[in-house]
């Protein structure tokens, strides 16, 4: 964050400094930059790469930057009349009755950056300090040396990386093979692609309630209409489920059995079974969106297996990603599948994006297979733990009326229910005024809300002292609306 603001400041600076020079004249060198504005040679190199895609800038290998001979002229635009386009993506021309518009908003607020000088505690990825930043750039590095690594990967992605995936999801028995695993750019892509393999558009999908947002807008894209089956402390309500496949007649139930976003529910035991149960008697596939598996927090104790590796059936279709415990930038997931499903998933992939690109592929192989990886996982399993003991811990002590009734041992988040009739929109508002977004729990429903919620997170911000300030904000945002 602190990089992506020093590099437009730095910007800003040279921008106004070029008049200072003439056209083809060359600028102080990188090392002279760092020097006079304080700054890391990397806001330096960034800052000149912004001036250069102005044309205002122009380097030379070995020589340096100089300003532009003939900065690029300003041609006026021509104003446009876009408007014939509202008819072409609105008109239909078949009797389908899918939505033609996207609302991407349920995943757009979750890489939603907040504005300047606000605490992030409504972010789902990892803040910098706690990414293996160090550990990523070396793996890319080893990655990018590799031999055929701007080659074409296999179309279902390396197979050693899909050896490892199959372990990780398989557990130690093996139930599940390689062969069975398909490399997806992330999470989001590879429940899109699940979403559509399993179900046309205009069917009904159950989605436990309340849920991902993403889930949700990738759901309702498709035209699929998504069908809220309640959640509490032991993940979803199976005698609901049943009820609810019985009376929808839905083939896909979308669940989240390990630390549930939001609430960090976890699927008990016996619930687990029963999930595999309903949904085979139904004919209806589960798909198992493990997201959280690596965000165990250190006192989480032994996790669950995978329902995919509880079903030789071909029920489950499970989906896992690299991005939580490292960067959203590290798109690199797995579908896992058995029969005639894995067939249907494989072709929806190639058809819409071939493949995963391969020098990200083996990046995420050089880690996985790297000492730095368990090192990492150890250190986030603990700096979780803290985090969530300090929010939990202020939440109780300093925002009493916000009930906190389940803190989970897994994940990013603690889930909040407000007071009756409390406001939620004017609460985030609020918030975000007094300087720390935070998000409301109304995008987590699909249908009305039983209550009024908000979702905290302690991951993406810097430390202790930033989850103490944000709640320092919010309890002024709460005493501007609560009372
Ligand atoms: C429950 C859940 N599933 C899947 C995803 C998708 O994550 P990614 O595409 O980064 O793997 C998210 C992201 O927030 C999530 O919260």
């Amino acid at each position: 964050m602190q990089e992506r603001s020093s590099v437009a400041e730095l910007a800003g600076i040279l921008r106004t400094e070029l008049n200072r020079y003439s056209p083809g004249e060359k600028l102080p060198s990188s090392r002279a930059l760092v020097d006079r504005y304080r700054v890391s040679p990397v806001t330096v190199s960034r800052a000149l790469a912004a001036l250069r895609a102005e044309g205002l800038v122009v380097t030379r290998p070995g020589a340096g930057a100089f300003r532009a001979a003939r900065p690029r002229a300003a041609e006026a635009p021509r104003p446009g009349d876009t408007s014939w386009q509202e008819v072409a993506l609105s008109v239909e021309t078949s009797g389908e009755s899918v939505p033609r518009s996207v609302d991407a908003s349920g995943v757009l607020m979750t890489l939603a950056v907040p504005p300047p000088g606000a605490l992030e505690l409504h972010g789902g990825y990892l803040h910098p300090s706690l990414q293996p930043e160090r550990a990523l750039a070396a793996a890319l590095a080893r990655a990018g040396r590799r031999p055929g690594a701007w080659d074409r990967p296999p179309i279902d992605g390396l197979s050693e990386l899909r050896a490892w995936f199959a372990a990780e999801i398989g557990g130690r028995a093996g139930a599940l093979a390689p062969s069975e695993v398909l490399i997806t750019a992330g999470g989001q892509s590879a429940l899109t692609t699940a979403l559509r393999a399993l179900a046309p558009p205009g069917a009904p999908v159950l989605v436990e309630s309340p849920t991902y947002p993403g889930a949700l807008a990738a759901a309702r894209a498709f035209g699929l209409r998504p069908v809220p089956v309640p959640v509490d402390a032991d993940g979803v309500r199976t005698d609901l489920l049943e009820q609810a496949l019985r009376a929808t007649g839905a083939r896909v139930f979308l669940c989240q059995p390990l630390f549930q976003n939001p609430t960090g529910a976890v699927l008990s035991a016996e619930r687990r079974r029963e999930v595999l149960r309903v949904a085979r008697e139904a004919g209806a596939f589960v798909i198992e969106d493990d997201f959280a598996r690596r965000l165990a927090h250190e006192d989480a104790g032994p996790l669950p297996a995978t329902l995919a590796a509880d079903d030789p059936d071909g029920v489950v279709v499970h989906v896992c990603s690299l991005t939580k415990v490292t960067s959203a930038s590290l798109r690199v997931g797995a579908l896992a599948a058995r029969g005639p499903a894995l067939e249907r998933l494989r072709a929806i992939q190639v058809v819409d994006s071939f493949f995963v690109p391969r020098p990200l592929q083996e990046a995420a192989l050089e880690l996985v297979g790297s000492p730095a990886w368990p090192r990492h996982l150890r250190t986030v399993a603990a700096e979780l733990r803290a985090r969530r003991e300090a929010l939990a811990t202020g939440v109780r002590r300093d925002l009493p009326e916000l009930a906190l009734r389940h803190v989970p041992p897994g994940g990013f988040h603690l889930w909040l229910r407000l007071p009756d009739g409390a406001d939620e929109a004017a609460l985030t508002a609020a918030a975000l005024r007094a300087g720390v977004s935070v998000a409301p729990g109304r995008p987590y429903f699909c249908a009305e809300p039983p209550a009024p919620h908000l979702r905290l997170g302690f991951a993406s911000a810097a430390g202790a002292g930033e989850l103490a300030e944000g709640l320092r904000r919010l309890r002024l945002a709460c005493d501007e609306v609560l009372r």
